[in-house]
């Protein structure tokens, strides 16, 4: 059985039931007389706590299972409702499989993220680390769940691609033209699923990817890797006005449903967050509507503030700095924001461009504490504004020629955005650095395994 059933079904559970468990070790005290071993097995943080008495404790030799042992067991619950606890087992019989060497760098004592950074094949076997990983999971199953209940289909967007599909130039390298590589063309790591996805977005309407994608980017900061996971939806027949608020609803529910599912991690990772006020923030913003607010009015109100800022020169047409963003979210609005109508020069060639001549119908959902969580926009219909707009950026047309022809071939007008899944997952986790919401960080100039 797993604990997280055991804690969930705690209702229906009859006392003195015989029940089997497989974990590993998390705490060790007693005497020969008696053994309280607690084990956890990844099913939740909240762990089972062992009862080995007399004699047993000589047959199992307990004094000498250490922290991190694998073991199994099997025993009958006793109900201790009202307890500390509210069960624990009577062991009969216990086998330890794994044990564990001296140089086991999980300890009991507190150690530092950046020390946990360095074994990031250990660092799960930590509370904090489970705890993060499972609502990493549940946001994963959560988001899936609302895509496939609104009735899109999840696409493989191809992780190997001859496409810079943001045009930015943050592309790593496969394969080399020059070289006589294995595809013998420039090939790239996907920077985004979004270009496959918008063709497939006409034929089955609502697509969606969900995999990992790939940028160089240079910046060392904490909402930055070089390999992250985004999620893409992309919906024909949509305009901005109806993907700003599908975004906030998608994200709404999977927090929502994730908060009731894993109630104890929750409530440990709002007992580390600074005030305790991690479940607050995200209660306030599941029942509050997603605020928006023009690009051109964001500007005139950074400018009132612009004594707390480093880069104090604000104007229209700048590219908001992430102190920016996080000033507007954290200070001015206080909850996440939908910037929309971005200046055009700053923003990717496939945007739609608003008849102002100036904006694009962009969406960026800004949120406390992070940042940038979502781009989005509504994408260029007209093909030939699009050939204009590769030209101004000198983006070279013939790789892209494949996605221009979409708007020759039946065409319906698509809007969509990319979820940056770790800043989600580090939104409601409340971590602070981005290396700690995904098992195998990677970022520049470092990979470790
Ligand atoms: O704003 P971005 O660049 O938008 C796109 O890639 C579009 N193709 C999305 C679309 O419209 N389908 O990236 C989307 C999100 C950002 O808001 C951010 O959360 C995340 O991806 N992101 C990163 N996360 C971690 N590390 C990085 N280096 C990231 N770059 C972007
Ligand atoms: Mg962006």
């Amino acid at each position: 059985m797993e604990i997280k059933s055991l804690f969930s079904e705690l209702e229906t559970l009859k006392d003195k039931g015989k029940y089997e468990f497989e974990g590993w070790v998390v705490s060790n005290r007693g005497n020969n007389k008696i053994t309280f071993i607690t084990i956890n097995d990844g099913s939740t943080i909240d762990n089972l706590q062992l009862v080995i008495k007399n004699e047993l404790n000589e047959a199992f030799a307990t004094d000498k299972i250490a922290l991190g042992s694998s073991i199994k067991v099997a025993g009958e619950l006793n109900l201790t409702l009202g307890g500390k606890q509210p069960f624990e087992l009577l062991v009969s019989s216990l086998t330890v499989l794994g044990t564990v060497a001296e140089d086991f760098p999980i300890q009991k004592k507190e150690t530092t993220l950046e020390f946990l950074r360095e074994i990031p094949h250990l660092r799960h076997r930590t509370k904090l680390f489970k705890a993060v990983m499972l609502i990493r999971n549940s946001l994963l199953f959560e988001i899936h769940k609302y895509f496939q209940n609104h009735g899109f289909l999840n696409v493989a967007a191809p992780i190997i691609t001859s496409n810079d599909g943001e045009g930015a130039g943050e592309t790593l390298l496969v394969d080399d033209e020059t070289k006589d590589y294995f595809f013998k063309q420039k090939a790239f790591l996907g920077v985004t699923g979004q270009l496959h996805g918008e063709s497939y977005a006409a034929g089955f309407k609502k697509i969606y990817t969900f995999a990992p994608t790939f940028r160089a980017e240079n910046s060392h900061t904490s909402r930055h890797l070089a390999e992250f996971w985004m999620i893409e939806p992309e919906v024909a027949f949509w305009d901005l006005k109806k993907i700003i608020p599908f975004a906030d609803n998608l994200l709404k529910t999977a927090i929502k449903n994730t908060l009731k599912n894993y109630k104890s991690e929750m409530e440990f990772l709002n007992s580390l967050d600074t005030n305790n006020s991690l479940l607050k923030r995200l209660g306030d913003f599941i029942n509050k509507d997603i605020f928006v607010m023009d690009y051109s009015d964001v500007i005139n109100e950074l400018k009132k503030h612009k004594e707390n800022f480093e880069i104090q020169d604000i104007f229209f047409g700048m590219d908001l700095a992430s102190e920016h963003e996080k000033f507007l979210s954290d200070k001015i609005v206080n909850g996440p924001v939908a910037v929309i109508n971005y200046p055009k020069e700053i923003k990717a060639f496939y945007m739609h461009q608003n008849p102002d001549n100036k904006t694009v119908a962009a969406f960026d959902l800004l949120v406390p504490g992070i940042g940038e969580l979502i781009g989005g926009s509504q994408r260029e219909a007209n093909y030939d504004k699009l050939i204009q707009r590769l030209k101004e950026l000198n983006i070279q047309q013939e790789p892209l020629q494949w996605y221009l022809d979409l708007r020759r071939f039946g065409y319906a007008p698509t809007s969509g955005f990319g979820i940056g899944f770790e800043r989600l997952v580090m939104y409601v986790t409340g971590m602070s650095n981005i290396r700690d919401v995904i098992p195998y960080p990677r970022v520049s100039g470092q990979i470790k395994m």
